[in-house]
């Protein structure tokens, strides 16, 4: 059996942090190497190869990939919603470009996989707010979103033309206490734990009642790699999974943080992340997930809140 090699791209980041340990622990720390633009985590410091990279940069990129037997690359470098928003410009070229600079490098060097993760961010007004299904109508009013639809279908074209394994979630807004966030919507989910320890209250920038499709890192981590190691047969769509954990309001988390601090207090002044809060489903539907690499998860709101609290702690 060829043993893989795996580059994750975007390794300093929330999601990149936690992925490349988790990666790290399967594979072998030498097999995957870290990557990113900014320095190393201090978490990720001494597990394993780090290497400084630009995705923009493909010829970079493609000398690296073959000087290190890479064949599998977890794409992670992106711009998330809400910074999206404040510089179009660089969030359509970051997350277009490096998404095209892997998918060729894939197809260029027969990489064994590609993972590269969308959004419910690619779901705008008209599609169903509850359950919203795998396939729908999908309008994005981001920039994020158009970006991620465009990415998925790009996926999908380098899968049936070119035949490149590439693989794809929509996660939902991911909450965790490892590595901070990178300025997406749903980060309220995450800022809220430690300011509920330290100060006691917290000012929203969503209101009470706006309900999102949340997921607790864990669960994000374990669908990725299940998803990475099922069968390709088992693959039946090549565009980006929904998958779906939970679904809460502002206030419904600060209810559930009030069980441990009592005298936590959540006050609401919404800003610009209202309108594209506003513009995403409450609850994802994730059927086809289920059925097809048995997706299942483990943490709903108050077992995620009991963790959070006593990590951060
Ligand atoms: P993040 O912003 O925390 O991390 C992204 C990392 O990419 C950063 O460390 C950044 O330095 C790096 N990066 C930026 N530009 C780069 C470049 N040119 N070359 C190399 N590295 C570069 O983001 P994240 O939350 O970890 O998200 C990772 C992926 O998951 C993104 O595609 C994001 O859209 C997707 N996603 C995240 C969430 C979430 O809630 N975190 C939800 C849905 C989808
Ligand atoms: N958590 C992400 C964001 O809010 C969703 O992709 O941007």
């Amino acid at each position: 059996m060829v043993k893989d090699k795996i580059l994750v791209i975007g390794a300093s980041g929330q999601i990149g942090v936690e992925l490349t340990m988790a990666l790290r622990k399967i594979y072998g720390n030498a097999n995957v190497i870290a990557s990113d633009l900014r320095e190393q985590n201090p978490l990720l410091e001494g597990t394993g190869p780090y290497v400084s990279l630009d995705v923009m940069n493909k010829e970079m990129l493609h000398v690296q990939v073959i000087r290190q037997n890479v064949t599998q690359i977890y794409l992670l470098a992106a711009i998330l919603s809400a910074t999206g928003e404040k510089n179009p410009n660089l969030a359509w070229n970051l997350n277009m470009q490096g998404l095209l600079n892997v998918l060729d490098i894939a197809r260029e060097e027969k990489l064994h996989k590609v993972y590269w993760p969308s959004s419910i961010a690619v779901f705008g007004p008209t599609s169903p707010k509850i359950n919203c299904p795998q396939q729908t109508i999908i309008e994005p009013i981001t920039v994020y979103g158009i970006s991620k639809y465009a990415g998925e279908f790009w996926c999908n074209y380098f899968n049936q033309r070119f035949g490149v394994d590439v693989r794809s979630l929509r996660y939902p807004g991911l909450i965790s206490y490892k590595s901070a966030p990178g300025g997406g919507t749903t980060d309220y989910a995450i800022e809220i734990y430690q300011q509920a320890l330290d100060e006691k209250k917290y000012e929203c920038f969503l209101n009470e009642d706006t309900y999102l499709p949340m997921m607790y890192m864990p669960d994000a981590i374990r669908a990725t790699i299940e998803l990475m190691e099922a069968p390709a047969e088992k693959i039946s769509v090549r565009t980006s999974y929904n998958i779906s954990a939970m679904s809460f309001s502002p206030k419904e988390i600060a209810g559930s943080i009030k069980q441990h601090i009592p005298e936590f207090k959540i006050s609401y002044k919404p800003d610009y992340r209202q309108t594209i809060a506003n513009s995403w489903p409450q609850s994802i539907d994730d059927v086809v997930a289920q059925k097809d690499w048995n997706w299942k998860p483990e943490y709903d709101l108050n077992k995620m809140t009991a963790d959070m609290i006593e990590n951060l702690k």
